[in-house]
């Protein structure tokens, strides 16, 4: 059995390696970028310095983010992602080539809830072959998962590429 700290490494591990996968599949394509789950701003910080000249959106239901981790006021939308997220979708129609969903706690019931709610909104946002990273695993109709890249551990992060409905 994994204990908690083993979790969390081979979490940030999968999420590192999958960032710089993505990073990678995007360069030659056109379009935005959403982070959703901000957080402390983390994967935002690396997102942005990978991708300086990207436009990043970051959703957060509550701003906690360290000082220089922080979007540019345009580039965060503040709320509930089953309000946000929806509206997003419509504003950001097929111009979405990155989304990387950051949203999970040890909450089972929010968990699911909050997977099924991106599964629904997302691929209305996607670009053609647009890449999802995720820390839960989602349905989106029009994706499909794709194989982890080498040596990250199975089960820590998941990974689709959008083809369209
Ligand atoms: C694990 S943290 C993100 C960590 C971040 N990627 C980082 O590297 O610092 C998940 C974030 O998602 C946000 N979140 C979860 N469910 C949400 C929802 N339904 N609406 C808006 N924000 C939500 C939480 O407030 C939390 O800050």
């Amino acid at each position: 059995m994994l204990t908690r700290l083993e979790k969390t490494l081979y979490r940030l591990e999968a999420q590192h390696a999958c960032l710089q996968w993505a990073f990678e599949q995007i360069a030659d394509q056109n379009g935005v970028v959403f982070e959703i789950g901000l957080g402390l701003g983390r994967t935002f910080n690396h997102m942005r310095h990978h991708l300086a000249d990207r436009e990043i959106y970051a959703f957060e239901r509550i701003v906690n983010a360290y000082p220089d981790c922080m979007p540019e006021k345009e580039y965060l939308i503040l709320g509930e992602l089953d309000e946000t997220l929806p509206a997003a979708a419509k504003r950001f129609a097929g111009r979405v080539v990155l989304g990387h969903s950051d949203v999970g706690s040890f909450d089972r019931v929010s968990n699911r809830a909050v997977a099924e709610l991106i599964s629904r909104a997302l691929p209305g946002a996607l670009a053609p072959r647009a890449i999802v990273l995720s820390d839960l695993p989602l349905d989106m109709p029009g994706c499909q998962a794709l194989p982890l890249p080498n040596g990250v551990r199975e089960d820590r992060y998941y990974l689709y590429r959008y083809f369209g409905n």
